[in-house]
This record gives C-alpha cells, structure tokens and sequence, in this order.
C-alpha cells in the first residue's frame, strides 16, 4: 500500500485519480487552510508521494522528517520556488510540477489586471457602489487608452509568449520583451522585438512579469528599476512576488514615480507591504492566475499523473531538473 498525502482539497479529478488506484491509501488535510511546519510534519511521516502547494515551504530536513521511503514531491504549481531541489536530488526524490496548463489562465489574468488598472475598474466600481455616481462626468476616471502602447514582456516563458502574442493581435499594442535568454526564431513569430532591460524598463507603457523566482530575478524591480520607467507606466505582476522589492514599488507609487500596479502576487504573501492596500492605483488580487476552474483541474490531473508514475516505477512527464 502506497501512502499519498495532499495538503490541500483541490477542484477536478485529480484526487479521484488517485483514490482509483487499488493500491493507493490518499489522505487529503482536513483543513482547508494552509499547514504549519508541525502539522506538514504529522501528515507526512511515512508517506510515499506528497502533492503539496506553493504554501508549503519544503526543505531537506522536512524531507528527512518524511522518510526515506518518499519518492515524489508532486507540486501543485508550475513554479517550484518552495521547493529545496538540490536537496530532493541529494535524497533521490523527484519533484514535479505543472507547467502547460496553466498557461492561458494566468495570460488571461496578466491581461485583465492590465486593463483593471489602466481603465481603473475596481476603483470605479467602489465608487460606484457607495453612491457617489451623480451623472457622466468627463473628467471622471480617465486612464490611459491600451491600443497602440508599448507593452514590455519580461521573461518570454510560456506565460510571456502567450500574453505577448494576445495583446498584439487581440488589442493592438507594440509588444518587447527582455529575457535573459533571447529567442529569435520565437520573436520573429510573434511579430515582437527583443530589447536589454534597461531599455524596456524606458520605454515601456506596461510591464508585465512572467519570469520565475531565481537568485538573479529576486528584486528585479527596485528603487533603480521604477526611476528608469515612465511616470505614466504601469506595472504587472503574476510571477512571483519577491520579484519586486514591495516596498520600494509602495514608495514608487506615492511618489508618482511610476503610475500604477496590479499584482496577483507578494514579497511576503499572504502579507502585504505596509501602505500598498491604501494605494489607489494599485489592483490587487490573492494569488488566483491560474484560477480558472479549467486550468486549476488539469494541475490537479497533471500533479495525480506524475504520483502514479513515480509510484509504478515510470518516469513522470514533468520532472523539474536543475
Ligand atoms: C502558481 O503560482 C504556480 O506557479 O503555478
Ligand atoms: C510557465 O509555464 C512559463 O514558462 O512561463
């Protein structure tokens, strides 16, 4: 009997996938919460799979504490950033994650923040709701017009190539990007042009980041990156949060240095950097990109797949190498 732990109940067949099997014992937390260390621990003494969540922080001695008998961690997520890797390759565990399909569900979210913040949608609303609407009034609202502006990509992953390729052909903007690796044979088919950071971070009336949480993408956006920017730009981020130095955009943000923010991610989520939730410019959302029901039920058949593969001696299809 093969012991799976889940921390989470997630939407779609994923779960029943794994119940199906004969030889699979799956207990899923009882909490539909986020689990402390201690609590991680008790659950997952002794099991052979664990599909786990972004929220939980997996290090070397909480695979210790698991046994020797783990032999996958499946992450319910296509950023692996929670995970200690190298520590799970010292160990001989496999880690997966849930890179794919997703892809258009977060796209989907770049974008629609983009146009919340630019055409202040969330704003209006609530002025709306509290009856302060008293007619059209021309000055009321007014934002920026997205056709025709420049939105700068930065990181041309998956997510990124999606979102450029949408709001080329769909709204009419001129799309560059930075990555650290760069594509030409993608850029010439997506009609987009590759620029150094410096120069996107200048040139760019939107920026959105779709690059993971590395050594080298920690603070990416600081203090140095907004003064680069336009006064009037606005910043996107579905990454990961720490790729923004938080508290260093709030300031940006006072300050006018730059004009606006939609973040569905944080530096120290669920926490947010003092100041930010009474910015008015900003748009912010609890970490729901990939929320579709589409999306999040697929990870969760991706996520089952990889455990039935690890655990009847296969491969699975989306080990994460380092
Ligand atoms: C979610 O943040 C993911 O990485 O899939
Ligand atoms: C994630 O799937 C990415 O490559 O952007």
């Amino acid at each position: 009997m093969y012991k799976i732990f889940v921390t989470r109940e997630i939407p779609g067949f994923g779960i029943n996938f794994l119940k199906k099997q004969k030889n699979f014992h799956v207990t899923i937390s009882p909490y539909d919460r986020v689990l402390n260390k201690q609590e991680i621990i008790k659950y997952t003494k002794g099991v052979d799979a664990f599909l786990c969540m972004f929220t939980d922080k997996i290090d070397g001695s909480l695979m210790d504490k698991i046994g020797p008998q783990l032999k996958i961690i499946a992450n319910y997520a296509v950023g692996f950033d929670n995970i200690d890797i190298k520590a799970a390759k010292e160990r001989g565990i496999m880690v997966t994650n849930t890179p794919g399909v997703l892809t258009e569900a977060v796209a989907e979210h770049a974008i629609a923040l983009l146009f919340a913040v630019a055409r202040r949608v969330v704003e209006a609303d609530q002025f709306t709701r509290d009856g302060k609407y008293e007619g059209l009034a021309p000055m009321l609202f007014l934002g920026p017009e997205i056709a025709g502006k420049t939105l700068g990509i930065v990181g041309l992953g998956r997510i990124g190539s999606e979102v450029a390729k949408r709001m080329r052909d769909g709204f009419g903007l001129k799309i560059i990007y930075y990555d650290e690796f760069r594509n030409q044979e993608l850029e010439n088919r997506l009609g987009i042009q590759y620029v150094t950071l410096n120069q996107l971070l200048k040139t760019s009336d939107f920026i959105s980041a779709h690059v993971p949480l590395l050594p080298s993408t920690r603070h990416l956006f600081g203090e140095k990156e907004f003064k680069l920017m336009k006064n009037s730009a606005y910043l996107i981020n579905t990454s990961r949060g720490p790729v923004i130095d938080e508290k260093a955009l709030v300031c940006a943000l006072k300050k006018k240095i730059i004009q606006g923010a939609a973040l569905d991610v944080f530096e120290f989520e669920p926490r947010l950097a003092p100041g930010l939730a009474q910015l008015d410019n900003v748009v912010l959302t609890p970490h729901i990109a990939s929320a579709t029901i589409e999306a999040r039920g697929k990870m969760g058949e991706l996520a089952a797949q990889s455990i039935i593969d690890a655990l009847s001696g296969k491969k699975p299809q989306n080990l994460v190498v380092i």
